[in-house]
């Protein structure tokens, strides 16, 4: 078989097997599937065949760019299902007024927040949009990103929403990381609704979903976006979250809820009763409803970025969730106001400490249980054959580097659809 890629002589590959065609859950989270002096082949963008060196070898008769992988990590791209990319402006002045006391419910209360970034956002062009994403994706494929899902959610008006689609749609086609849409028209009250909020709620209900719907039809997606919301005091409460999702999932988008990362309103169940596709933050999640994540189909995404970037000391409780059963996932939330990191290996570096997740388990859940929380986990997030040819090269001779070193960039090369898309 001729072949376009072929990397070989892996010190470890890992190859991050589903486990009966689904996320690795629970217990049985980090199943590397690793193989040592492994190799990898590319034909077409995907993976087609993976195994020892000497057998793969055996059947590949040539391959148009061979790569020597001794010394050194292979394993699939990491995926980010969560982050809210698109934003204009910063929040460094509310970075210090939080480090001077305030909290971020606080901020938000007083007019700061998500709304400021919204006021920095609203009126700027889709081309100024997509400008001020670009290196921030660019830094998130240094550091070994593949596929990332952005959110739309600092318009809170239908025109910018629209808008902030568009800017994610444009840079997915120019960019070579694959880019998952998202519209969180729910994430605030915009501050021209205050003290009316079932109005907004209206709004997003009877005029957004339906226009984001058509203009993603207009942008040819083949498949509506993510819808999500944020259920927290002060944002969305619980029945507001409920009429929105259910009103999504009529009109056809799979769901997304953040839940829980303040105060615990009781978004978990709900996730899993709408059977919404992933479920995110669950910091301050109640124990019943932990285990109903259990025993679901609903990804339990945790962003330990979030919670460090407050400084603050809860972090997903992850263990229970595994011991619950769940399909647990990492990603950055990478936005203005928690956490501007762009960087899956720092995530991880948390994770080991913060969650208590061994290296093994941190990298499954970057990669394959990711691509699960995105609807995408049997195309990407493994090395198995018909996998995207997506891999990265670590300059390191051990996956447990990962997490073990923290703040330099482990990702020495980034392969994506079996071409080098960064390093050399
Ligand atoms: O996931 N929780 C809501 N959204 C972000 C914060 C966004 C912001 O503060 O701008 C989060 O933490
Ligand atoms: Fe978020």
């Amino acid at each position: 078989m001729k072949v376009d890629l072929l990397v070989h002589s892996v010190t470890q590959l890992c190859t991050i097997p589903p486990h009966e065609g689904g996320p690795q859950r629970g217990a049985a989270l980090g199943d590397l599937g690793l193989i040592e002096d492994g190799a990898v082949a590319v034909k077409d963008g995907r993976v087609v065949a993976v195994g020892p060196t000497a057998e793969v070898r055996a059947q590949v008769s040539a391959a148009a760019r061979e790569m020597d992988a001794s010394g050194r990590v292979v394993c699939p791209g990491f995926v980010d299902p969560h982050t809210h990319l698109v934003w204009m402006g910063d929040r460094a002045a509310e970075f210090e007024m939080r480090l001077a006391g305030a909290t971020y419910l606080e901020i938000m209360a007083a007019g700061g927040g998500i709304m400021s970034t919204v006021r920095a956002t609203r009126g700027a062009p889709v081309e100024s949009l997509v400008a001020a994403m670009r290196p921030r994706l660019d830094r998130m494929l240094a550091h070994g990103s593949t596929t990332v899902e952005v959110k739309t959610g600092y318009g809170l008006e239908t025109a910018t929403e629209l808008r902030l689609l568009e800017a994610i749609v444009t840079l997915d086609r120019e960019h070579p990381v694959t880019l998952v849409p998202t519209f969180l028209g729910a994430h605030a009250i915009p501050e021209e609704y205050r003290g009316r909020a079932e109005s907004y709620v209206a709004l997003v209900v009877e005029e957004m979903l339906p226009a984001v719907a058509e203009k993603s039809r207009e942008l040819g997606l083949s498949s509506l976006p993510f819808c999500d919301v944020f259920c927290e005091e002060g944002a969305f409460d619980l029945r507001q979250t409920r009429r929105i999702l259910a009103a999504a999932q009529d009109l056809g988008f799979p769901l997304k809820v953040h839940v829980d990362e303040f105060k615990a309103l009781g978004g978990a169940r709900l996730a899993v009763e709408l059977g919404a596709i992933s479920a995110d933050h669950l910091v301050t999640t109640a124990p019943e409803e932990l285990a109903l994540l259990g025993s679901s189909a609903t990804v339990a995404v945790s962003l330990p970025c979030t919670p460090f970037g407050l400084g603050h000391s809860a972090y997903t409780p992850a263990r229970a969730l595994l011991e619950a059963g769940a399909a647990l996932a990492l990603a950055t939330d990478c936005n203005p106001g928690t956490a501007w990191n762009e960087s899956i290996p720092f995530v991880i570096a948390l994770a080991c400490r913060y969650l208590r997740l061994t290296p093994r388990q941190s990298l499954v859940a970057a990669t394959l249980n990711a691509a699960f929380a995105l609807q995408l986990g049997e195309r990407v997030g493994s090395l198995s054959p018909g996998y995207a040819g997506d891999l990265l090269v670590l300059d390191v001779p051990d996956y447990r580097y990962l997490g073990y070193r923290f703040g330099a960039n482990p990702v020495a090369l980034v392969v994506k659809g079996g071409e080098v898309v960064c390093g050399k």
